[in-house]
């Protein structure tokens, strides 16, 4: 399955935060280049393949969607982008025999770009319908993707995703997909404090997957209650990290973050 609607020959587009460069992916996948993060949103190596390895196989979703029976998982996604994580999520639930539902909740600064993704929905993957709407202060689009209702935030998600909880919009997550520009590009959703906001959001069973094994990154996690194991990183990556509510972390990574003299990051480190 690749992301085949995205018409390359448009080269180029501008989301509300500054202009996307559309890039083929080894896969055949596509992503796209932020100017205002000067970063991809994926790795060239494949946008698809790399989201299935860090996100739906990183998370467990096939073994957790087993394990809830009946109940909808409830997945949350830091950075909607191009909706591949929504995608590569709908096309698992739609090929599974037992055809069960999921929630799955995205947030996302740029609406320009969600409005784009929307239009340029790939036709292999179910359509993903609904409207933008405002509740409490609060805009968001709602709607459906095949089994799977869809809330995408607009809006910085360390301000969005407190307003959704207040307003019970987010069930308890089951699933993270820490899935934002780079430490060092959006250091604002790497620190210990957006960490808390995820912990106090997640059920006690979660997993949250991100392709970083950053010592700073592990350090705010750490701080910030969450247990860690290495992970096998996409492509030519060596490592990633998985974290939990549930310990222990790995002994290696431990005895690696205690050995490094190097800070979590703060809030408070990105103020200018
Ligand atoms: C790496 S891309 C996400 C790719 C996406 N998961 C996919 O599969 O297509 C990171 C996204 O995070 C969004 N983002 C960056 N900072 C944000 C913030 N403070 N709040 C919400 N979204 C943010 C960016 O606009 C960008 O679309």
């Amino acid at each position: 399955m690749r992301c085949d609607a995205i018409n390359s020959d448009l080269a180029t587009f501008n989301g509300s935060m500054g202009q996307y460069k559309i890039v083929k992916t080894k896969d055949q996948s596509y992503t796209v280049f932020s100017e205002a993060y000067n970063e991809a949103c994926h790795s060239l190596d494949g946008a698809w393949d790399e989201t299935l390895f860090n996100y739906l196989e990183g998370c467990s979703i096939p073994e957790k969607s087993e394990r809830l029976g009946e109940k909808a998982l409830s997945v949350l996604e830091v950075g909607f982008g191009l909706g591949v994580g929504l995608q590569v999520v709908s096309d698992f639930y739609e090929k599974k025999e037992v055809k069960k539902s999921f929630v799955f909740t995205s947030l996302e600064i740029d609406q320009g770009l969600v409005e784009w993704t929307i239009d340029n929905w790939p036709p292999s993957i179910p359509p993903l319908k609904g409207s933008f709407q405002k509740t409490g202060g609060l805009d968001y689009f709602n709607g459906n993707c095949g089994l799977g209702k869809v809330n995408i935030l607009i809006g910085d998600a360390r301000k969005t995703l407190k307003k959704a909880s207040k307003l019970g919009m987010i069930p308890a997550l089951d699933a993270v997909f820490q899935d934002p520009f780079s430490p060092k590009r959006n250091p604002s959703l790497w620190t210990v404090e957006w960490f808390e906001v995820l912990k106090k959001a997640s059920s006690p069973e979660v997993t949250l997957s991100t392709y970083s094994s950053s010592t700073s990154v592990r350090k705010s996690l750490q701080a910030a209650g969450w247990f860690m194991r290495n992970a096998p990183g996409f492509s030519s990556k060596r490592t990633s990290t998985r974290a939990f509510l549930k310990g222990p972390s790995d002994p290696e990574v431990i005895d690696k973050l205690k050995r490094a003299p190097i800070n979590p990051l703060r809030d408070k480190d990105n103020e200018t």
